[in-house]
């Protein structure tokens, strides 16, 4: 048994459900490149970079484009995905998420958010969940992707907790390889044969309790 300090949360597919959205906006832009996007391959971009997902997306669909191209078309993606995460609202935190969140503060935990998302931020205050998070590691404040565990290490720095007394909960098995690359508990939100490195699954934060947290 550990005494957990902190909590660090990834955002896509743990606190909201925005897979939906990248998808929707990932196929447009391979529609518009001629090609179709299927949304089994959208799972495989779970925890994906942005640059890197338009990499394996152009890939699937057998088109080569330039760096700059390649920038435009990640951009026009973008601008279409905001415009989608732009509506959304508290109705869209995935159920337990804040309640789990809010249960770790008021027992002393720190939060931390550890996202590989740029838009962490915006989507944070469409949901209105800025005020639950200690700290806001995002895509813009790392430079090497999950399964690295920069994004991961550095919530723990800013929260001021060793990272054997963090555990970071995850969707995706790059997160939960990041986790375990930076000397940290991990909790799969998704299913076991995916995430069986974890060190315990669940379906949902509806599931977690502080129970739980410290028998990790
Ligand atoms: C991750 C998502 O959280 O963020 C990926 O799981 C996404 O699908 C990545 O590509 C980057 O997000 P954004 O918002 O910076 O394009
Ligand atoms: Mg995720």
């Amino acid at each position: 048994m550990t005494t957990i300090k902190a909590c660090i949360f990834d955002l896509d597919g743990v606190i909201v459900d925005t897979a939906i959205y990248h998808y929707k906006a990932w196929k447009r832009l391979a529609n518009s490149l001629g090609f179709d996007f299927t949304e089994e391959q959208n799972e495989q971009l779970k925890g994906v970079s942005r640059v890197r997902s338009l990499e394996l997306i152009l890939g699937w669909g057998g088109v080569t484009k330039t760096p700059a191209e390649q920038e435009a078309l990640a951009t026009q993606k973008n601008t279409w995905y905001v415009d989608m995460i732009s509506h959304m609202t508290p109705a869209e935190i995935l159920p337990g998420a804040k309640e789990f969140v809010e249960a770790c503060r008021q027992a002393g935990i720190k939060t931390a958010l550890g996202s590989a998302s740029k838009n962490s931020m915006m989507i944070l205050e469409k949901i209105n969940m800025v005020s639950l998070f200690d700290t806001v590691i995002d895509g813009n404040k790392v430079s090497k992707a999950k399964p690295d565990p920069e994004v991961f290490l550095k919530g723990a720095e800013a929260v001021g907790v060793p990272p054997a007394q963090c555990v970071v909960f995850e969707d995706a098995i790059a997160g939960i390889e990041a986790a375990i690359a930076g000397g940290m508990k991990s909790v799969g939100i998704g299913s076991p044969a995916v995430l069986g490195k974890a060190n315990l699954v669940i379906s949902g934060l509806n599931e977690m309790t502080l129970e739980k947290l410290n028998e990790l």
